[in-house]
């Protein structure tokens, strides 16, 4: 156990060149692609699986010489003994992962379940709230206040149909699903926050609502529910380091104080973030985040032969 009391990766384990390795203890034993950007990988770690609770994270190094990235478990199987990851590719990192992650190699470290795991309880009307990428990580507090005892209403949003995915999942734990689309291409048309409206006319008696997605959306779905006091849980993605307390990294403004997103969240009381300050914090490295996807993008051009990057 590491500090964190986190399940920590045995860090001299061999890797490949390629980014990811074949003989490590942390196998990728399914990957399903989403869309272009998004792709989904399950990855064999009893232990982690066992230990896993709603609301947390990993870091995970793809490969040893690869940035530490933190990303959500978005699903457990302790029987099977996997964790779930849901990715999208942003950046150099993120895209290293989308090309290499393939079934039958390892990730090289996986650190948690780290974060402290989401309140499920309490309410008996519950709704969960996932926009785009954010409807992985709300999936496993869906499912707990399920198994809670909750009346679930899950909202999940994206700009098109063609996006969709995980609507069975929530089907099956959720009484009600409002499925919103920008493009009115399925469900409702309009962002999340339209379904927070009829869920909220239909059900005054909702005592929590869990919104997880850009910070854009946690907030306005933040501002549907104030005027209504029902209590409001977001999850914060500030850009961390450690993800033990210790670097100030993630550091964000909850109800004026200052707060460690890695060690006193990511969960926070929506009401009381100040998202101006999260938003400018996540802008902060946008030109190294620029100039390392674009170094990592030429070397990938300089090592791909010309008929497979599509040249001449
Ligand atoms: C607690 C937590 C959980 C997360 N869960 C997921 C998840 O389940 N799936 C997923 O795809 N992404 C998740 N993220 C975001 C993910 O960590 C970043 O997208 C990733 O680090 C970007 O790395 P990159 O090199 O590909 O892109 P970069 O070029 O480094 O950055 C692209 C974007 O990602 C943000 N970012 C960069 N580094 C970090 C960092 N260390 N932490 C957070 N944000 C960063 C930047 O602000 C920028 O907007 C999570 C972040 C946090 C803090
Ligand atoms: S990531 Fe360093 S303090 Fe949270």
């Amino acid at each position: 156990m590491g500090r964190n009391g986190s399940l920590e990766a045995p860090g001299t384990r061999a890797s490949t060149m390629l980014g990811t390795s074949k003989d490590s203890g942390y196998g990728i034993v399914t990957r399903e692609d989403f869309s272009d950007v998004t792709f989904l990988l399950e990855i064999r770690h009893p232990l982690m699986a066992q230990a896993a609770q709603p609301g947390q994270f990993v870091i995970v190094m793809s490969h040893a010489e690869g940035e530490r990235i933190p990303l959500t478990i978005a699903d457990f199987d302790r029987g099977k003994g996997t964790i779930t990851l849901v990715i999208q590719a942003v950046g150099k990192t993120t895209r290293e992962m989308q090309q290499l992650c393939r079934i039958g190699t390892s990730l090289f470290a996986l650190v948690g379940p780290m974060g402290v795991p989401s309140h499920v309880g309490g309410a008996r009307k519950v709704t969960c709230v996932g926009g785009g990428l954010g409807v992985a990580p709300v999936f496993p507090q869906a499912r707990a206040f399920k198994e809670a005892g909750a009346y679930v209403i899950g909202i999940i949003g994206f700009r098109t149909r063609a996006l969709v995915f995980w609507e069975d999942k929530f089907r099956s734990c959720c009484d009600e699903l409002i499925v919103c689309t920008d493009d009115g291409s399925m469900g409702v048309k309009g962002p999340v926050t339209e379904g927070i409206k009829r869920a909220i006319a239909a059900h005054p008696d909702i005592g929590e609502v869990v919104a997880i997605g850009p910070p854009l959306m946690m907030k306005a779905c933040a501002e549907a529910t104030r005027p209504h006091k029902i209590n409001t849980m977001v999850s914060l993605n500030p850009v961390m380091v450690d993800g033990t307390g210790m670097c100030g990294g993630c550091r964000v403004r909850v109800g004026g104080q200052i707060k460690f997103a890695c060690v006193d969240g990511p969960d926070f009381d929506g009401h009381q973030v100040d998202f101006e300050d999260l938003t400018t914090r996540l802008r902060r490295f946008a030109t190294e985040e620029k100039s390392a996807l674009d170094r990592w993008s030429e070397s990938c051009r300089m090592t791909t032969p010309p008929e497979e990057a599509g040249g001449g």
